[in-house]
């Protein structure tokens, strides 16, 4: 039997995924540089500074910014983020996430956040679900992002479990990456991705239920 739950955030809990893209869109835009959806993709999982590494490295701006310029790039673009998140409430949860939570809870089955977001503690108080996490890792503490798997062993520790009896979800490749190479078994989410690596994938979570999950 499984005995517990590690969540990616955005585009698995909630689809901030979309104002992640705006506003780093809208920053490239300002530096010259054009991205897509696809380009988008490969931002997903993605720390903020490594985001901005790459939008640069795409545009061939790599080596225009000192390491002060590209802080104060990635402050803008969490600023206009988190200006598109003011409405953020239990309305923008995904499907499924809030009857997936409360079965968790129902059996007593803990459940951790691994997201390489910074703003995960104010999203889920928006959200009204920040109760059903035992804990969130906090990226700050991290040697390596996603695809490394360290933040999803450190999701597993944090509630007392080991990562082969622990399920992750993920919405992006990166993320499924690091779920395999932490031992765990990988929920990939998504409608239009094919998230190569996965052992289900789902296109949302109302497709899931705890009880047949836990015996995989
Ligand atoms: C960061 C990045 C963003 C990335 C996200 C993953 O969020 O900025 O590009 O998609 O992590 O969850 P932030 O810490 O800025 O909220
Ligand atoms: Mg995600």
């Amino acid at each position: 039997m499984k005995k517990g739950f590690v969540f990616d955030l955005d585009g698995v809990i909630t689809d901030t995924a979309k104002f992640h893209y705006i506003a780093w869109k809208n920053l490239a835009a300002e530096l010259g540089i054009t991205i897509n959806e696809t380009f988008n993709e490969t931002l997903k999982g993605i720390s903020r500074m490594d985001s901005l590494e790459k939008i640069l490295a795409y545009g061939h701006k790599e080596n225009d910014f000192t390491t002060e310029e590209k802080e104060a790039l990635a402050q803008k673009k969490n600023e206009e983020y988190v200006k598109l998140l003011a409405d953020l409430s239990e309305k923008d949860l995904l499907p499924g996430v809030h009857n997936f939570l409360v079965q968790a809870k129902e059996r007593s089955i803990p459940c951790a956040i691994a997201s390489a977001s910074k703003n995960a503690p104010m999203i889920l108080e928006k959200l009204g679900v920040l109760d059903f996490f035992g804990h969130i890792v906090d990226p700050e503490t991290l040697k390596k992002g996603k695809p490394d798997p360290e933040i999803f062993v450190k999701a597993a520790e944090s509630i007392k479990i080991e990562s082969k009896d622990a399920i992750g979800f993920e919405d992006a490749q990166a993320g499924i990456e690091g779920i395999k190479a932490a031992g765990m078994y990988a929920v990939g989410i998504s409608e239009t991705e094919n998230l190569a690596g996965a052992d289900l994938q789902v296109a949302s979570m109302t497709e899931l239920s705890v009880e047949k999950l836990l015996t995989v």
